[in-house]
């Protein structure tokens, strides 16, 4: 359904100089500054999957949904959604995919929501028949009659995520591209607008990609994922995959007595490890001590014993690793 072949995306935009002096100066300026916000991604997206497209802020996300939907062209590679190219035939592309961007609306503020999905309907040409069996649909699994006649500008940030999703959903696309569909919204509301992508996913296999600072959203949607890093791809795969592979990091607390008999350890010699395999963090206002390891290749009971022999311990709590925590470790180590 989807496939994206080696594309980049290069921003060229004027240099920028501080000051008032510096925008005088800019402004006369034909200095240029280059920024290569997608660097050479390709993937390949089935019928029907969810996949989620992670990275932190300014990693390139949003840039590489905008090629995908058209609204930018690539500098150089090529996106084909359902065998069209977005950047030559937009309209064409517009009537295959649906589009949410968390930080924006494409509703008509002034207008009651419900004439939003009359002009919706008609720029996309889609049949009394069709619109009535789509909305009843919609009605279900969006709750839109609770506000359905009120302006937009009236509406909740949680009404109005669920208003933008019917209204991407209006001419039945085959894909959905969701651009922090939950950013801002409290968890019952992210509960729904969830369950909602799945019901789509599941009635209508829809193909989802979902760009997300939430990892809660891609625990509960996303089978695989698609992690990308200062413009370029560094991991594509299942979730289980990446728990199983980087998983293996656990994490132990202490509350110990004696925080200042801590840094006597040596970590290195009672855990027969290197230093790589472990990281120790202390929080001396609370009186914690976290251990971050292998635990393939540590002992948990070695960082108790070392830790009792230095000091009283009040309380232990020891965890698996968080998704979040797998994600940051793959931000840091670049692999
Ligand atoms: N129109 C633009 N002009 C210049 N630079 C841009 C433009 N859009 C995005 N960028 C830069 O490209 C990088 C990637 O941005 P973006 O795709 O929005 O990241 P993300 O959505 O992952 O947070 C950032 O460094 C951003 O500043
Ligand atoms: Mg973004």
């Amino acid at each position: 359904m989807i496939q994206v072949t080696h594309i980049s995306k290069e921003f060229v935009s004027p240099k920028k100089y501080p000051g008032l002096k510096g925008a005088v100066k800019g402004l006369f300026s034909n200095e240029k500054v280059r920024k290569t916000a997608v660097d050479d991604i390709s993937f390949h997206i089935s019928e029907g999957e969810i996949v989620g497209y992670i990275g932190s802020n300014g990693a390139g996300k949003s840039t590489t949904i905008k090629m995908m939907t058209g609204i930018l062209t690539p500098t150089t590679g090529q996106c084909l959604i359902n065998g069209i190219d977005p950047s030559k035939n937009r309209m064409e592309n517009a009537q295959n995919i649906g589009v949410v961007f968390g930080q924006r609306t494409q509703l008509w503020w002034d207008l009651p929501l419900s004439e939003s999905f009359t002009i919706l309907k008609e720029i996309y040409n889609v049949s009394e028949e069709d619109y009535k069996s789509r909305m009843d649909f919609l009605n279900e699994v969006l709750d839109l009659p609770e506000f359905f006649d009120r302006p937009v500008r009236t509406l909740s940030l949680g009404q109005r995520m669920r208003a933008d999703l019917g209204a991407a959903l209006i001419h039945n696309p085959k894909v959905l591209y969701l651009d922090e569909p939950t950013i801002g919204l409290d968890i019952v509301v992210k509960d729904k607008i969830r369950d909602a992508i799945r019901q789509i996913n599941a009635q209508y296999r829809t193909t989802v990609i979902l760009t997300t600072h939430d990892i809660g959203d891609i625990e509960e949607l996303c089978s695989r994922i698609i992690i990308i890093d200062e413009g370029k791809k560094i991991y594509d795969g299942g979730l289980e995959e990446l728990k199983n592979t980087y998983g293996a990091v656990r994490k132990v607390t202490m509350e110990v007595r004696r925080m200042e008999r801590i840094s006597e350890i040596d970590w290195e010699n009672r855990l027969h490890a290197n230093s790589s395999l472990f990281t120790v963090q202390t929080d001396s206002e609370k009186n914690l001590l976290t251990v971050s390891f292998d635990k393939n290749r540590i002992q948990v009971s070695d960082i108790i014993s070392s830790v009792m022999e230095v000091s009283d311990v009040k309380d232990i709590q020891i965890q698996e690793t968080e998704l979040s925590e797998i994600v940051k470790a793959i931000y840091r180590h670049r692999i």
